[in-house]
């Protein structure tokens, strides 16, 4: 049986969330050239949540304005539709799954922080070699921001047996994506690139996810998948021992397949030094 029959399987139990309406609706106007900013931004500015999140975001050191915005119009026009679009994906998913806090030997925050580390990374990584991959880099930062989504879409529809797994994988030191395929026979990466598609994220984004874990060869071929696979290993390693050995290794790596030059790659990395990250921040 394949992993998309065996994620049927499931159905009834692996429920894949649908996008509230507000964040529906920007990303359907991201490519329509009707649309301008502002319109996009008043979508926004019905939800208070993501108005705030979108009103901290343009008036970050990142954007460098002189002079605060104080509305989601105004915010929409310095941040862009993407990244638009990202900040209400990323309020919404928070949101929805808030409430597997209170599962037991499972730490939320590690895990969004974690997914937003690897968006920030994968966003860095790909403004170097946009010209080689052709995504755009909010489009990478979305990518990250997923990447691991299936895991609490699982952790959610089967929160005992997805439980255990994580307890299996750490007891015997496994990684946690080989501990889901032996006991669902999937894994978070099918049903987050599932739910990217659903979601009707660009195609190559749903792609990214697919193939974060590898194999090799995706990541040899397909440059936009290298970017995530490198981006979530750096995460992943933040904060650990083994970091610098790693680093080492995933530069060379950056280098051959994204043609990302040394300096500009440690730069990138700066982040995961500097990061404290969490995904409210
Ligand atoms: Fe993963
Ligand atoms: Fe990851």
């Amino acid at each position: 049986m394949g992993k998309r029959e065996a994620l049927k399987t499931f159905g009834d139990r692996i429920n894949l969330p649908s996008l509230p309406d507000v964040v529906l609706r920007i990303n359907s106007m991201i490519d329509d050239v009707n649309v301008g900013l502002a319109e996009m931004g008043a979508i926004a500015a019905q939800d208070p949540a993501i108005t705030a999140r979108v009103l901290r975001l343009a008036n970050s050191g990142y954007y460098g304005l002189r002079e605060q915005v104080t509305s989601a119009e105004q915010a929409a026009t310095v941040i862009g539709a993407r990244a638009l679009r990202n900040v209400a994906m990323q309020v919404s998913i928070l949101q929805r799954y808030e409430h597997l806090r209170s599962v037991p030997d499972f730490d939320l925050d590690e895990l969004w922080g974690h997914a937003v580390l690897t968006a920030r990374l994968a966003q860095g990584l790909g403004e170097t070699c946009y010209a080689r991959t052709g995504l755009a880099p909010d489009d990478y930062y979305a990518c990250g921001l997923l990447h691991d989504v299936g895991k609490v879409v699982m952790l959610e529809g089967v929160t005992d047996a997805y439980v255990e797994c994580m307890r299996h994988a750490r007891r015997t030191g496994s990684t946690l994506h080989k501990a889901e395929e032996q006991v669902f026979g999937f894994t978070h990466i099918e049903v987050g690139s599932l739910l990217a598609s659903q979601w009707q994220l660009p195609e190559r984004v749903a792609q990214a996810i697919e193939f974060h874990h590898g194999p090799t060869a995706a990541l040899q071929e397909h440059p936009h998948i290298a970017v995530i696979a490198i981006a979530d290993q750096i995460a992943y390693r933040a904060g650990s021992s083994t970091f610098e050995s790693t680093i080492e290794k995933l530069g060379r790596l950056a280098e051959s397949l994204l043609g990302i030059p040394a300096e500009r790659f440690a730069r990138v990395v700066e982040l995961a030094r500097e990061a404290e990250v969490s995904a409210m921040g």
